[in-house]
């Protein structure tokens, strides 16, 4: 599906932020595939009632919301301490203004999604990087380091799974990330916008069920934004069990009137949780299998270019360290000369120089064509590593 000149930041977004408008995009997390007809069809449906006035958020939303994570995650969210936030990030920046003063400590497990770091800074929190060690391509946390970063922090902005080294972080994991937020009495905003989005082998555990004292302490933020392809649709969740969190975040929130919603959000979103279980499917398997074909491919082709294995996200993690550990050269060889528009690593943070990261979301073509391309173009440009 064509999705230039729609204003989409994917494709008519290069423009801005490559320069040119003449690549294969690979970048934004959202998907080249269109979103679940039952989804298209509310909207239009509420297109063609042709009267857009005010709006109420019925029960029935949140009970769409409430529904999905308990099927698919075995997450019971009480629907009285469920917020609309008009997306994640946002929520993230909220959260910290409500549950934290100016140079707060903040830590963030590092190479993570951009914004994380940036919602620390613009707030004026301060910002504790815990790196996670990458173990010969297995992502792990230094629980040491996180020890003594959560010594110094009111805040532990978890991702769950992790973008963008892929990680379904296991129960024992969780456990000693609760066990280590309940020794500093640090509040855990847990990211979980990836959780719909898990490879065969593997299981999301939500924070909140990983003990009671981890759910006292958590806000949850969950969205349909990369699970159903809605990102424009501009919704979120938080889920805050604790009563006097829940009430702080509701109350500022109210102050701004933040839990509004536009009308077709509630009618979108409404419709992707009862009605988008089969297409989610569909694509999970889909994505499972270019993700297959890339690493069969790199093996085959490229092998100094090392792809972490998918365990959640449909984000490709590349270790391309043994070509480079400059991201310029990198950048060169893959946008420039192979004119493909992914992430540099170090949009993730210091600890993402030498990788470079691909969105699996898109035509099996689409894929094999850009892989093809950074491969031909790496072997022209005869790197020494
Ligand atoms: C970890 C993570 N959080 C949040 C977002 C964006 O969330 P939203 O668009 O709802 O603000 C992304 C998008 O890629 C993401 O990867």
């Amino acid at each position: 599906m064509d999705r230039r000149n729609t204003n989409c930041i994917k494709y008519d977004g290069m423009r801005i932020y490559y320069k040119s408008n003449d690549y294969i995009p690979m970048w934004v997390a959202d998907m080249d595939f269109p979103c679940a007809q039952e989804i298209t069809d509310a909207l239009a449906e509420r297109c063609r009632h042709g009267i857009f006035g005010y709006n109420l958020k019925p029960k029935e939303y949140y009970q769409s919301i409430h529904d999905f994570y308990l099927r698919r995650h075995g997450l019971e969210m009480r629907m009285d301490r469920m917020l609309y936030t008009p997306g994640i990030v946002p929520a993230i920046h909220w959260s910290l203004l409500c549950y934290t003063q100016p140079g707060d400590g903040v830590t963030i497990l590092t190479p993570v999604y951009g914004p994380f770091a940036k919602a620390v800074n613009i707030t004026g929190r301060t910002l504790y990087e815990s790196p996670l060690v990458n173990n010969d391509g297995h992502y792990e946390i230094d629980f040491a380091d996180l020890d003594e970063k959560l010594s110094r922090s009111k805040v532990l902005l978890f991702c769950s799974p992790h973008n963008p080294v892929s990680r379904v972080w296991t129960r024992p994991e969780l456990e000693r990330v609760a066990e280590l937020c309940q020794k500093h009495d640090v509040l855990v905003i847990s990211d979980e916008i990836h959780c719909d989005f898990i490879m065969p082998g593997y299981k999301h555990i939500p924070f909140v069920n990983v003990s009671e004292d981890a759910a006292q302490r958590t806000v949850l933020l969950v969205s349909p934004s990369k699970t159903f392809n809605v990102a424009g649709l501009l919704a979120g969740t938080a889920y805050i069990p604790n009563d006097e969190l829940f009430i702080t975040f509701r109350n500022e929130a109210a102050q701004l009137n933040m839990y509004m919603t536009n009308i077709f959000t509630a009618v979108g979103v409404q419709a992707a949780y009862e009605h988008g279980d089969e297409w989610l499917d569909q694509v999970l398997k889909y994505v499972h299998g270019n993700y297959i074909w890339a690493c069969e491919y790199f093996r085959e082709h490229e092998p100094r270019i090392r792809p972490i294995p998918l365990e959640g996200t449909y984000l490709l993690w590349l270790d391309c360290r043994a070509v480079s550990k400059d991201d310029a050269i990198l950048k060169d060889i893959f946008e420039e000369k192979g004119r493909v528009a992914g992430e540099a690593g170090t949009q993730f943070g210091n600890d993402g120089t030498g990788y470079y990261r691909l969105n699996l979301a898109c035509p099996r073509s689409v894929l094999e064509k850009a892989v093809k391309q950074m491969v031909a173009a790496l072997k022209q440009s005869q790197v020494e590593s």
